[in-house]
């Protein structure tokens, strides 16, 4: 159960950025923007099918909630970026594009104070799909446990999706020490969080299991749609709140984000995980969201 869209990037690589509505091959931002001084801005990352944005009702939904998160205020509107994400896939003509909207302070002084920053500066990205090896969803991930800590929620909300992200960059520094492909984290408290640029499931006994938001995680565009897949194919699932431990008796485990879809895990820390394969449940969970996006061509 390969992602489709995943499989057909021979593509030759062509990035267009929009800045403020305009668009260029290249884009420069001052050194003084607060984005680039203290990473005080937002982003997105929207993926396509059939070189058409998907979940973009969503997508725009969190940016706004990020926008609130962080007190800034957006200088446009919905159908604004709508309009500039079409036109700048159009300029790109990738076969299936990563779009990436970046919405930052903007510039200012060089000082922490965001109230000299007027204008905030809004960027959309528009490159070739970016892709997975396909025979990881295959064999599965590795994952490893870091030490690093997500962040707490009442620190820097990981709910907010901000331009601040050395928090997950340190992790991945970690996971790769440990030669894994990516990164489990834990919360201050010792419970199940997400890895560093997806949010983590497993199961157990039959039942789809995955951390709650208020574990302090980022509310995934493809966490809700398993979820909602789940229930409507007649799979158990449970929200919950857990320490490490409880992975010692999970049969199955995957991770999901825009870019990967869903990716199974079939190692932790260099344990494997059920009989090391990607479990059966993973397996159909990937079916059904990947029936999804085909059907959102229709
Ligand atoms: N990352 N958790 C974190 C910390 C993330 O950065 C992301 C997304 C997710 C998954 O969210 P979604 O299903 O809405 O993509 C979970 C994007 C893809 C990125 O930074 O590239």
């Amino acid at each position: 159960i390969i992602p489709l869209v995943l499989s057909i990037f021979n593509d030759v690589m062509a990035t267009r950025i929009n800045i403020n509505g305009n668009i260029n091959e290249e884009a420069f931002v001052s050194v003084f923007d607060h984005g680039f001084l203290f990473g005080d801005s937002i982003y997105e990352v929207i993926n396509t099918k059939k070189n058409s944005p998907c979940f973009l009702d969503d997508h725009l939904q969190r940016l706004h909630r990020s926008a609130d998160g962080i007190k800034l205020n957006i200088p446009f509107n919905d159908e604004w970026f709508k309009n500039q994400i079409a036109r700048t896939l159009v300029e790109a003509a990738n076969q299936e594009s990563y779009i990436r909207i970046v919405v930052t302070r903007g510039i200012g002084d060089i000082d922490i104070d965001p109230s000299s920053c007027h204008s905030p500066c809004v960027l959309i990205i528009v490159t070739s799909a970016r892709a997975y090896p396909l025979e990881l969803y295959e064999t599965g991930i590795h994952l490893a446990l870091v030490n690093v800590k997500r962040n707490s929620k009442d620190a820097l909300n990981p709910g907010i999706k901000t331009g601040n992200y050395l928090n997950n960059v340190l992790a991945k520094i970690e996971a790769d020490h440990f030669g894994a492909h990516d990164a489990l984290m834990l919360n201050p408290f010792g419970q199940l969080t997400e890895s560093t640029t997806s949010n983590f499931f497993f199961v157990q006994d039959g039942r789809v299991m995955t951390p709650s938001l208020d574990c302090g995680i980022l509310a995934g565009i493809t966490r809700d749609i398993v979820i909602r897949i789940a229930r409507e194919n007649g799979i158990p699932l449970e929200e919950g709140i857990w320490p490490i431990e409880i992975l010692d008796k999970a049969d199955e485990m995957f991770l999901t984000g825009t870019v990967k879809h869903l990716i199974p895990v079939t190692r932790l820390d260099g344990k494997i995980i059920g009989d090391g394969k990607p479990g059966t449940i993973t397996r159909s969970l990937m079916h059904f969201y990947e029936r999804l996006l085909e059907e959102l061509e229709s």
